[in-house]
């Protein structure tokens, strides 16, 4: 049976197609997408609540399964459940895992995961190093034929100038970006959170701004020298953001994103509610007010072009312990478009079509992957939205196997009312009623 979906407001940045428009999914495909279309006898017509947006299936490039090796944490399954409970049709899933993804038979481990959950799709991304040790370059091509799309040693740098150089020339032969988590080392050294009076006032080792932009620094240079292509992930500090927009003006090739947390929060965070909570401790860590204010500069000039979550799932038991102790990261998947509606859509820092463009079109893009258009013929992969439904976020009832978020009891405007992956409703909100999809 074809479904036609009437009622909603199609955003559709990529095709330049904002507004009252319908879409037919034809089994696995977006059958047609136009205005008052008709149905045929074989066709149920759905009629959405006025006020929701159909937009083409949001893609979070970078997301932690923990799978291999750390399902106590989170697993394939469990990870992408959160990831369509929040939204997203497509994941792309980091190699910092237990052993790490550097080979293709690990690729095809989790491509395995990811076709039994049969929920979001899931795009691997390979280690840029063996063991993430820094030291050799890992299997890329035979990484790449088995379907990463991208590479990085995230967790960490790119250990060397040179290997990030090497990197960056092999990987460009496949048209692939290296991702990289910027971060100095012997400027991060033990810290733990943003230098600044916040820590110092609290007894907490700093990480300056410096130790991420220096870093960006060295990978952009590098990208402009090979020709390569670099994406700056999880961008916390104002710093790094002049280094991007450096970089972007004298034309090499780089792209940066920003997570909900860094757009949301500041290291005030680490004194209050909860002093020393370990759900705001994360790397990079959470700056000041002057970098986050930047942070919604960034999305809304255009400067920054993906919104990603570094969805880093830890057990509570790992998590409850000494500040200093503490693993670093929180989950995101289920509390992003919440967020994103909250902060940056209804105070009017960007508008809904830069939304989708930040949380669809440009993943896509930048990874190389299918979607981020809602295109005739193309898989049905479709995110439904509920820009004014009222949200609690409960950490308990989330689909993440983990709970580290620091957004529990937070009451925010805006949601996820269906999620569909290959024109299969794989999440339904119960919040938004029957929908009929
Ligand atoms: O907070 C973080 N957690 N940052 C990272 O770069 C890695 C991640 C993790 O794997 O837990």
């Amino acid at each position: 049976m074809k479904r036609l979906l009437k009622g909603g407001t199609l955003v559709d940045p990529a095709n330049g197609r904002t507004g009252p428009f319908d879409i037919l999914i034809d089994g696995d495909r977006i059958g047609r997408v136009g205005r008052s279309l008709a149905a045929g006898a074989d066709t149920a017509v759905v009629e959405l609540p006025g006020g929701l947006l159909v937009c083409p299936g949001l893609i979070d490039m970078h997301v932690h399964l923990r799978e291999p090796g750390q399902e106590h944490k989170e697993t394939v399954a469990t990870g992408t459940a959160a990831a369509v409970a929040g939204g997203f049709t497509a994941v792309a899933c980091m190699p910092n895992t237990d052993p790490v993804i550097d080979n293709a038979s690990i690729v095809g481990y989790v491509l395995r995961k990811a076709a039994d959950a049969n929920l979001a799709r899931v795009y691997p991304i390979g280690a840029v190093s063996r063991g993430q040790k820094g030291e050799q370059l890992a299997d890329i091509a035979e990484m790449r034929q088995a379907g990463c799309v991208a590479l990085t040693d995230d967790g960490r740098p790119v250990a060397t100038s040179m290997l990030m150089r090497r990197a960056l020339e092999y990987a460009g032969m496949f048209g692939m970006p290296i991702i990289e988590h910027c971060e100095d080392p012997s400027l991060k050294g033990d810290g733990v959170a943003h230098e600044g009076p916040t820590a110092s006032s609290l007894g907490l080792r700093g990480i300056p701004g410096e130790a991420e932009s220096i870093m960006a620094l060295r990978d952009i240079s590098l990208a402009g020298l090979t020709g390569g292509a670099v994406h700056i992930a999880h961008m916390s500090a104002r710093q790094t953001l002049d280094a991007v927009r450096w970089g972007k003006a004298r034309g090499a090739r780089v792209t940066c994103e920003v997570t909900p947390h860094h757009f949301v929060l500041t290291d005030a965070q680490l004194a209050e509610p909860v002093p020393y909570d370990t759900n705001v401790k994360m790397n990079p860590p959470l700056r000041q007010v002057e970098d986050r204010d930047a942070m919604l500069g960034g999305l809304a000039d255009g400067s920054i072009d993906a919104i990603a979550t570094d969805h880093a799932p830890h057990h509570a038991d790992e998590k409850l312990v000494e500040f200093d102790r503490a693993p670093f990261g929180i989950i995101g998947l289920e509390t992003a478009v919440s967020l994103c509606f909250d902060r940056l859509v209804h105070p009017g820092v960007i508008s809904t079509s830069r939304l989708v463009e930040l949380l669809s079109v440009n993943p896509a893009r930048l990874l190389g992957v299918p979607g981020g258009a809602l295109v005739e013929g193309a898989p049905a992969d479709i995110s439904i939205l509920a820009p004014d439904l009222p949200v609690t976020v409960s950490a308990a009832r989330m689909r993440s196997r983990s709970r580290n978020t620091p957004f529990d009891g937070w009451t925010l405007r805006g949601g996820v009312a269906a999620t569909i992956v290959g024109g299969r409703t794989v999440y339904l909100n119960p919040a938004c009623g029957d929908l009929g999809i």
